[in-house]
């Protein structure tokens, strides 16, 4: 071997590692993003985690690469980051929202592609951010967006985002269960929510069985090994 291929082969090398390093930096700056925003809002910062986990989830099931499953991952742990720009006694208020507040509410999504507007990172993270309310129908907001406009990132962690939300407790209501959850969303599978990230969730639903199915999520662990990859 030459002298010049060995010291290509350690320049290559290096910056590989140095890419390495790049990335997890990343991956760790949005971790603490997430940490950050949580420490204000217990029921967000457990409903990311939560949203997080299953997208990756039904992620893998769809056959999802690993980059693409790890922005899902990324991007569903900061998708509600905007709502810490949200008067914290909405979020957390325990009747029924005013029109006017849910329209401040509403607010979160934009809010939270503002903040990171200008960082530039490596997965779809704003789109996540900016599309998660979207319906494919179009009757999502803030843009109406409808069809194949909304990122298929964005389409699952939508169907994680509404099943989470309906199946876990908020402080205006008791948690409705994951059964009704699924059976909301397969009401409004192809056309609101993506057909197929509903099947997905459904076989992840039918797999948990009769164990809780947040516990079945967090040991299946489908997100550190995305992560780790
Ligand atoms: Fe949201």
């Amino acid at each position: 071997m030459t002298r010049t291929v060995r010291s290509l082969e350690k320049t290559q090398q290096a910056l590989e590692e140095a890419l390495r390093q790049a990335r997890h930096a990343l991956i760790q700056t949005i971790h603490t993003i997430s940490a950050i925003a949580s420490r204000s809002d217990r029921y967000t910062a457990l409903h990311q985690e939560q949203v997080a986990a299953l997208a990756t989830g039904i992620g893998r099931r769809l056959g999802l690469e690993a980059h693409h499953l790890e922005g899902l991952y990324l991007g569903a742990l900061v998708h509600d980051i905007g709502k810490i720009a949200v008067p914290a006694e909405l979020i957390s208020k325990p009747g029924k929202l005013t029109p006017e507040e849910y329209s401040l509410v509403k607010t979160h999504v934009r809010a939270g592609v503002d903040m990171l507007e200008n960082v530039s990172l490596p997965w779809p993270v704003q789109l996540i951010i900016g599309q998660h309310h979207e319906r494919l129908d179009g009757s999502g907001y803030p843009l109406g967006l409808s069809g194949a406009a909304i990122g298929i990132e964005a389409r699952i962690s939508a169907v994680a985002d509404v099943f989470e939300a309906i199946c876990q407790p908020r402080p205006y209501r008791e948690a409705r269960g994951c059964a009704e959850a699924l059976a909301e969303l397969e009401r409004g599978a192809g056309i609101a929510y993506d057909r197929e990230a509903v099947d997905a969730l459904g076989s992840l639903v039918r797999e948990a069985g009769s164990q809780d199915f947040w516990t079945y999520i967090d040991s299946a662990d489908f997100s550190s090994t995305v992560i780790l990859a």
